[in-house]
């Protein structure tokens, strides 16, 4: 995919503090990168570094403290607002609709965009996690690790241009989780979607093409080895 035709989103001298009870915490500062379609992202680091804050922030759905957030689609900046409706996010604690069964809950993006076939592609997409048995179930009927897949079958359901997803393995058994990181990283490929996935897991962050860490306040881009995902265990 050439800079012109992919779309980007670049965050420029960013920093992310909060004020809490007369404290305040800073999560990062001054941090620019770039975001590309097509391209997978990895961000580790320790609990509370600010993984979940960074990712609500690419995915514009979080203003910055100080800094700039762009969203560019063939070389021109274009409306956050905008880049809102091209995500699919997998957040940490899911939120799924809890009135709306798996399927109406994986239909719905595609509603929203007025797909006439929105129950069949969303049934589709369950069972591609393996939730074809659990189409009627309401989320507070699902497992955790089942209300983590549905989540994620709704984040991929309208092949968006940009996939976030926060600890998408965490809550899955090995087998699960190594399916799950596949269709995520198919997705990306197959349909050049750009990836950004928070995880623990070093197998898991060593599949995508960089990795951001956060370590005592610092958030970096490693240079990565390559290593052999074949057997990895999440
Ligand atoms: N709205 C908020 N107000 C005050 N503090 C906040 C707010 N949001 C996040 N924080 C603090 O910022 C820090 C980073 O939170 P964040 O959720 O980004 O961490 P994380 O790296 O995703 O952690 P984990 O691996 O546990 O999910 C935490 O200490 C949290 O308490
Ligand atoms: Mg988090």
């Amino acid at each position: 995919m050439t800079l012109s035709s992919a779309s980007q989103i670049e965050l420029h001298n960013v920093s992310q503090s909060f004020n809490h009870n007369a404290q305040q915490i800073t999560l990062f500062q001054q941090l620019s990168l770039c975001i590309e379609q097509g391209q997978s992202y990895a961000i580790t680091g320790p609990s509370g570094s600010g993984k979940s804050s960074l990712l609500m922030l690419m995915a514009g759905l979080e203003p910055p403290t100080a800094g700039q957030i762009s969203y560019i689609e063939h070389g021109r900046s274009m409306p956050l607002a905008l880049l809102r409706q091209n995500i699919g996010f997998v957040f940490q604690q899911f939120h799924l609709l809890p009135e709306l069964t798996a399927l109406h809950n994986v239909a719905l993006p595609l509603k929203l965009r007025g797909e006439k076939n929105a129950e069949v592609i969303a049934a589709a997409s369950l069972e591609k996690v393996g939730l074809g048995h659990r189409l009627n179930h309401k989320p507070q009927q699902l497992s955790g690790g089942e209300q983590q897949r549905a989540a994620i079958a709704r984040a991929l359901v309208f092949q968006p241009k940009f996939i976030f997803a926060d600890e998408p393995t965490g809550n899955l058994d090995s087998k699960s989780a190594a399916n799950v990181a596949d269709l995520l990283f198919d997705c990306c490929r197959q349909n050049g979607a750009a990836l950004v996935i928070v995880t623990h897991s070093p197998p898991l962050a060593a599949r995508a093409q960089q990795v951001l860490a956060f370590n005592n306040g610092n958030c970096t881009l490693l240079a990565k080895p390559q290593m052999e995902v074949q057997d990895a265990c999440y």
